[in-house]
């Protein structure tokens, strides 16, 4: 009862950003009407219909809680509440966030070190909007210049409680139109955890990915609701649901995702990495790559299955990109190009799309225009063994006749892909229709190749 009288007083005073008003908002009407300091059970997580790569550690129950203070008023900074909690709570505790509080953080928070804890996050917890102070004091993570909120690692740590965390993105979103360079923080940064859950869950209007799994193993990603596009000309670019870098063991699963980027991307040195039971609406699909972006280092994907994803309003559903042997440019902030590695075994099955561009893309020429060019340097990175079925659904007009595109740089660096039940259509009526060029025709089931010639444009 108490929490009713201050959201009351708390919306009066809100004057935040359209976005966070909205999230905020949105936070507010998904709340029971009586609220009270209860403590979420920690979801059961079960693998289903798939299994992961590996067995995921147990983890056991937690014994002393702490609740986070907060000074409810969306606009001073709770962080230091937020570190006294998680560090009387650490080594077996439980942290919680209760329903219908609200807090801001307005500091970089180093979550490194935690230790067999669950974080209840049952509250509206809203990242300041001090666009400067976060670019001077975000997390650096080297990657693309990746940099994120805080740094939540350690070893076994829940993350649940059905609350909503907002990156109040729109602020980020008209900076970044004005500045490619701006250094716009990732939103949930899992940066070197062992054995780890972070489920039911909001992410509203990150400024970057709404998700970096960096240096970490055994980690599930289960109901993860996402949503943010941007409310003014300026686009929410970059927006990736899930990026997996340096981490084996993976699973992101049952989530629904709206965004603007890739749904989920696999980055260098992912291993053994299960997403299944998603619905991804407005994204770059599901990705491997980019890859060999990075002259002098050596990319590993590979053991990645994906398994019954819905896709709608994409430019792709099953995509693989891949950097060619020479130097390109995609945009100011993303060039590349040269780097070796190899993407291997990596499977994607049932994926069902609506209104996307190609349905499956397998590129080497990332940010290379000229073809002739990025065939004279063939990518150094290889693909082998990739398995794509039961793709079925309509794409958008964009490439229409053509469904789908499948291009290696030269057969060398590219073998046994093989496409089986594929069945797509284009709005005009046209099936299976694919660009196709340096790869194995005969394992491309069903599909109907329209072969570009090496050195066309
Ligand atoms: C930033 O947040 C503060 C505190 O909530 C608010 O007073 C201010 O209007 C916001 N600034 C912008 C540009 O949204
Ligand atoms: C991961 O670990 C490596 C090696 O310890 C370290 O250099 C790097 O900064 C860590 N973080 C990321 C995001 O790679
Ligand atoms: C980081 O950004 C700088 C310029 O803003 C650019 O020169 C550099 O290549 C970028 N680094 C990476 C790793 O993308
Ligand atoms: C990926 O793994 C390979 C092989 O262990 C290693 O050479 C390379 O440096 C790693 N790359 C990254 C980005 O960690
Ligand atoms: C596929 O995923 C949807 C949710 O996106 C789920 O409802 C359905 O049960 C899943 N199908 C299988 C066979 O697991
Ligand atoms: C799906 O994405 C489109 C943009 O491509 C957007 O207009 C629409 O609102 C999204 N749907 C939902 C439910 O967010
Ligand atoms: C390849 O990936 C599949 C899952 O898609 C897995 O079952 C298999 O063990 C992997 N192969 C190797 C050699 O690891
Ligand atoms: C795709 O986008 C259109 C609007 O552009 C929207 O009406 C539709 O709901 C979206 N599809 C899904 C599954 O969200
Ligand atoms: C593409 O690259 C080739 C080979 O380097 C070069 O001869 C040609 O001029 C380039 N075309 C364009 C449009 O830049
Ligand atoms: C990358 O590919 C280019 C062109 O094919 C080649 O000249 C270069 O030696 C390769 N580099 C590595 C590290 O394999
Ligand atoms: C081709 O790749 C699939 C996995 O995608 C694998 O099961 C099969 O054994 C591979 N075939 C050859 C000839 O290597
Ligand atoms: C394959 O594509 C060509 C060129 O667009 C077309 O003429 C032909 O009818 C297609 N074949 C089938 C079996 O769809």
């Amino acid at each position: 009862m108490r929490f009713q009288t201050s959201f009351a007083a708390v919306l009066l005073n809100t004057l935040g950003a359209t976005a966070t008003w909205t999230a905020y908002q949105e936070y507010l009407s998904g709340l029971p009407a009586h609220v009270s300091k209860h403590q979420s059970p920690r979801p059961a997580i079960t693998f289903k219909p798939k299994q992961p790569f590996e067995k995921f550690p147990k983890s056991p129950s937690r014994g002393r809680t702490c609740y986070v203070q907060s000074h409810n008023d969306l606009k001073t900074d709770d962080s230091p509440y937020i570190l006294d909690a998680v560090n009387k709570c650490n080594n077996g505790g439980r942290v919680i966030f209760p329903q219908g509080t609200t807090y801001v953080i307005g500091t970089a928070l180093d979550l490194s070190h935690l230790s067999h804890i669950d974080i209840d996050i049952q509250a509206y917890i809203q990242f300041s909007n001090d666009t400067d102070y976060w670019q001077a004091n975000s997390f650096f993570q080297t990657f693309q210049n990746a940099t994120t909120f805080f740094e939540l690692g350690g070893t076994d740590v829940n993350v649940y409680g059905g609350g909503m965390l907002d990156g109040n993105g729109q602020i980020w979103y008209d900076l970044y139109a004005k500045n490619i360079y701006i250094l716009r923080p990732i939103l949930f940064g899992t940066i070197g955890l062992q054995s780890g859950s972070i489920s039911n869950l909001k992410m509203r209007y990150s400024p970057q990915y709404y998700n970096f799994i960096a240096n970490s193993t055994d980690v599930v990603f289960q109901g993860i609701d996402i949503s943010g596009f941007s409310q003014s000309s300026a686009l929410a670019k970059n927006t990736d649901g899930w990026d997996t870098y340096r981490s084996n063991n993976i699973v992101i699963q049952n989530s629904v995702i709206n965004n603007g980027d890739d749904c989920v991307s696999f980055k260098p040195n992912s291993t053994e990495i299960l997403v299944q039971n998603l619905h991804c609406n407005g994204s770059h699909g599901i990705s491997v790559g980019s890859l060999g972006q990075y002259p002098g280092s050596y990319d590993i994907v590979e053991n990645i299955e994906v398994y019954n994803i819905s896709l709608s309003n994409a430019t792709d559903g099953a995509r693989i990109k891949v950097w060619p042997g020479t130097a390109s440019a995609l945009s100011g902030d993303l060039q590349g190009g040269g780097g070796s590695g190899r993407v291997n075994n990596i499977t994607y099955e049932d994926l069902s799309i609506t209104n996307v561009d190609y349905a499956i893309e397998v590129t080497q020429c990332y940010g290379q225009k000229n073809l002739t060019l990025c065939n004279e340097f063939p990518s150094n990175l290889t693909i082998t063994n990739v398995k794509i079925s039961n793709v079925h659904g309509t794409t958008s007009k964009k490439y229409d006749p053509i469904s789908g595109y499948v291009v290696c740089s030269s057969p060398t660096v590219c073998s046994n892909i093989t496409l089986e039940d594929i069945a797509l259509v284009t709005p005009s009526g046209v099936e299976n229709e694919f660009t196709c060029g340096a790869v194995d025709e005969s394992l491309l089931h069903g599909i109907n190749c329209t072969t570009l010639n090496k050195g066309s444009n």
